[in-house]
C-alpha cells in the first residue's frame, strides 16, 4: 500500500527488493483466531516488502513441502492443558514423529500465543521451537511467548523477524510496528472495540433451576462490524465494584489518585483503574513471582521459589488478588507500582447466538452465569456475573467480532449437518439455523441439545420447535441429564441413534461440537469413534483415522471452552 512505501527509505537496497529471491512460509495454528489474524498480517507486511510469501494454516500444509522451505515463522496458540489447536494436531504429529526429515537449511522463528494462568503456559510454541531446532533448523530470530495481551510483544517479534532476514538479505529493514496498525480492516477491533448498546438481557432458564443463562442482544448499529456464523464475540467486561472496593480497603493508596494504565499513558484513578483496566481475579505465576520480588515477603518468595511449583499451583487455583493481599500483605510503594504488574483485563469471548442476515445490526450472545464457592468466599465470574447482575438495557459493552475459520457452516448448502451442543454449547447452531433459514440451505440438519431438566433448562426451545415445523431443522434429540435417575447426554442420544448418525457421515455430513471440552468434548470425540467402529465395522484405529480425516477435511469442527 501507498502509506508502507512512504515509510520505506529510498535506497540503493531499495532496488534490490524485486531481485533477491526473498521467500517465506508462514504457518499457523489457531483454535479462536488470534494466531490466524498475526500470521496473516505478518504475511501482508512481508508481502508489502517484497517477499514471498506462503501462508497456510498447519493442517492445510502439505508436509514434504517444508523440506524446500528456506525461511519459516510460525505461529501458534495452546489451548486447554497444554494442548496444540484443531487445526494443528495432524501436523504437530507429523513433525514430532520419525517421518519427519531432517531441516538443516531451515531458518526459523516462532510465536507462541498463551494465556500465563495456565501451567503449560506456550507449549505448542515451545515444542514446535524446540523441534525445528532438533531437526536442524537454525533461529533466524528467538522465540517469543506472549501472553493474552499480545499486541505489542508479536509486532516486537515481527520486527526481529524482518530486521533478521533483511540483514541476511542484505537489504535495511523499514518501521514494522507502522505497517502493523495500518492493516486493520475495520475500525473497531480488538484494541479498539466498539460501545455496543444492551437491547435485551433476559434469564433463558425457568423458575427453580440450578442454572441461569442470559440470553444478550446488543446493537452493532453504527460500527460496520460484520460476522458469519460460527465467529465469536469479544467483550470487556468490568470488575466488580464490590470486590474492588474490598480491595481498596486492604491497600493504603487513595483511590482517586490517577494511575498511568498502559504504556501510552492513560490515566485513570486507581479505583477505576482496577475496575476497568486490570485483571484482579486471576492469579498468574508471573504476578505472584513479580508481588513477591517487589514485596519482599519471605513467604510470598517461599511460594514462588524454585521446586514449590506444584504448592504455588495449588495456591493460584480458586484464589484472587485479595486472597494475596490479605495472605501476605500488598507490594509496592505506590499505587502505581502496585498496578504495573497486573495483567490487562483480557477480552471473553462467545460464540455468537445469532445470523446478522436474520437480525441486521444485532449480535446475541447465550452466556452461564459463573458462581461458585471457594476458600470460603462467594467467587464470580467477571463477565458472566456483569450480565447477570448488573448489565440493563440501554448500557453498553466494549465488544469487536473474532473472526473463526475454525467452525464454518459447509460452502454447499447441501451439505448435511450435524449440530452437538448442549448447555450455551447450543449458541452458534441458533445462529446456524437462522443463517440456513434466511438463505433457505437445503441440506438435512440435526441437533443434538441437552442439559439438566427439560422443564427449566430447555435453552431457545420454542424457536427449535418452530424450525422443526418449517424445515429448517430436520432433526433434534435432546438429552436431559437431571430428569432420570440415570444421566442421560447428547452421547447416549447419539449412540441410541448411531445407524443414522453413520448413514449421515457416509452421505458427506460436516459434524459441529460446540461447549465444554474438558468433560463433554472429550466424550462425545470417543462417542463418535465408537459409533464408526460398530458401524463401519472398523476396527479402534480405523475408526480413529476416520475421524482424523474427517477432521482434516474440515467435516469435523470443534469450538470448545
Ligand atoms: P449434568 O450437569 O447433569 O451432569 C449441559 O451442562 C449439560 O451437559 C447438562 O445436562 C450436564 O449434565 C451435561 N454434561 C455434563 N457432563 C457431561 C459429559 N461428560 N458429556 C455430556 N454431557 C455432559
Amino acid at each position: 500500500s501507498e502509506s508502507i512505501a512512504a515509510l520505506e527509505p529510498v535506497n540503493a537496497a531499495q532496488t534490490d527488493v524485486q531481485e533477491i529471491s526473498k521467500e517465506v512460509t508462514i504457518l499457523y495454528g489457531s483454535q479462536t483466531g488470534n494466531a490466524q489474524g498475526l500470521a496473516e498480517n505478518a504475511a501482508r507486511t512481508f508481502k508489502d516488502k517484497g517477499f514471498q510469501v506462503t501462508v497456510s494454516s498447519m493442517n492445510d500444509y502439505k508436509v514434504n513441502n517444508l523440506k524446500k522451505v528456506e525461511n519459516l515463522l510460525i505461529v501458534v496458540s495452546t489451548h486447554g492443558e497444554g494442548d496444540p489447536p484443531d487445526n494443528t494436531i495432524s501436523f504437530h504429529e507429523f513433525l514430532h514423529g520419525r517421518r519427519a526429515s531432517r531441516l538443516e537449511n531451515l531458518r526459523f522463528s516462532v510465536l507462541a500465543l498463551g494465556d500465563s494462568s495456565y501451567e503449560f503456559f506456550c507449549e505448542t510454541g515451545k515444542q514446535f521451537d524446540a523441534r525445528l531446532e532438533e531437526l536442524g533448523g537454525t533461529r533466524l530470530f528467538p522465540r517469543t511467548d506472549c501472553d493474552l495481551d499480545y499486541d505489542e510483544p508479536a509486532a516486537e517479534w515481527l520486527e526481529g523477524v524482518i530486521s533478521s532476514l533483511s540483514k541476511a538479505q542484505g537489504i535495511s529493514a523499514a518501521p514494522v510496528i507502522e505497517t502493523l496498525a495500518q492493516t486493520a480492516e475495520t475500525t473497531y477491533t480488538r484494541t479498539n472495540p466498539f460501545k455496543a448498546e444492551v437491547l435485551e438481557n433476559i434469564n433463558l432458564n425457568g423458575r427453580g433451576s440450578n442454572k441461569e443463562t442470559r440470553h444478550v442482544e446488543l446493537s452493532l448499529e453504527g460500527s460496520g462490524l460484520t460476522f458469519q456464523p460460527g465467529d465469536s464475540l469479544g467483550v470487556y467486561p468490568k470488575n466488580d465494584s464490590a470486590l474492588v472496593d474490598m480491595l481498596l480497603h486492604e491497600l493504603n493508596w487513595d483511590p482517586e489518585e490517577m494511575v498511568k494504565v498502559n504504556k501510552q499513558g492513560d490515566l485513570h484513578s486507581f479505583r477505576e483503574s482496577l475496575i476497568s483496566c486490570f485483571e484482579i481475579t486471576v492469579l498468574t505465576k508471573s504476578l505472584l513471582e513479580q508481588a513477591a520480588l517487589i514485596s519482599g515477603n519471605d513467604d510470598l518468595n517461599a511460594l514462588v521459589a524454585t521446586g514449590n511449583e506444584a504448592k504455588l499451583k495449588e495456591y493460584r487455583e480458586g484464589r484472587d488478588l485479595l486472597d494475596v493481599i490479605r495472605d501476605f500483605g500488598s507490594w509496592g510503594e505506590s499505587a502505581q507500582e502496585f498496578v504495573s504488574i497486573l495483567r490487562k483485563m483480557p477480552a471473553r469471548l462467545y460464540s455468537i447466538a445469532n445470523s446478522l442476515t436474520a437480525y441486521p445490526d444485532e449480535v446475541h450472545l447465550t452466556i452461564g452465569a459463573v458462581r461458585y464457592e471457594s476458600h470460603g468466599r462467594e467467587r464470580n465470574g467477571v463477565c458472566s456475573i456483569l450480565c447477570a447482575e448488573r448489565l440493563q438495557p440501554g448500557d453498553s459493552l466494549p465488544v469487536y467480532i473474532q473472526h473463526n475459520q475454525n467452525f464454518k457452516q459447509p460452502v454447499d448448502a447441501n451439505t448435511p449437518i450435524i449440530m452437538i451442543g448442549p448447555g450455551t454449547g447450543v449458541a452458534p447452531f441458533r445462529s446456524f439455523i437462522q443463517e440456513r433459514e434466511e438463505t433457505e440451505a437445503s441440506g438435512k440438519t440435526w441437533l443434538f441439545f441437552g442439559d439438566q431438566h427439560f422443564v427449566t433448562d430447555f435453552l431457545y426451545q420454542t424457536e427449535w420447535q418452530k424450525w422443526l415445523e418449517t424445515g429448517a431443522l430436520t432433526k433434534m434429540d435432546v438429552a436431559f441429564s437431571r430428569d432420570t435417575n440415570e444421566k442421560v447426554y447428547v452421547q447416549n442420544r447419539m449412540l441410541e441413534h448411531r445407524e443414522e448418525l453413520f448413514r449421515w457421515l457416509e452421505e458427506g455430513a460436516v459434524i459441529y461440537i460446540c461447549g465444554d471440552e474438558k468433560n463433554m468434548a472429550h466424550d462425545v470425540h470417543h462417542t463418535l469413534i465408537e459409533i464408526i467402529k460398530k458401524e463401519g465395522r472398523m476396527s479402534q484405529a480405523d475408526a480413529q483415522a476416520y475421524l482424523d480425516v474427517m477432521q482434516q477435511n474440515k467435516r469435523y469442527q470443534r469450538d470448545v471452552y
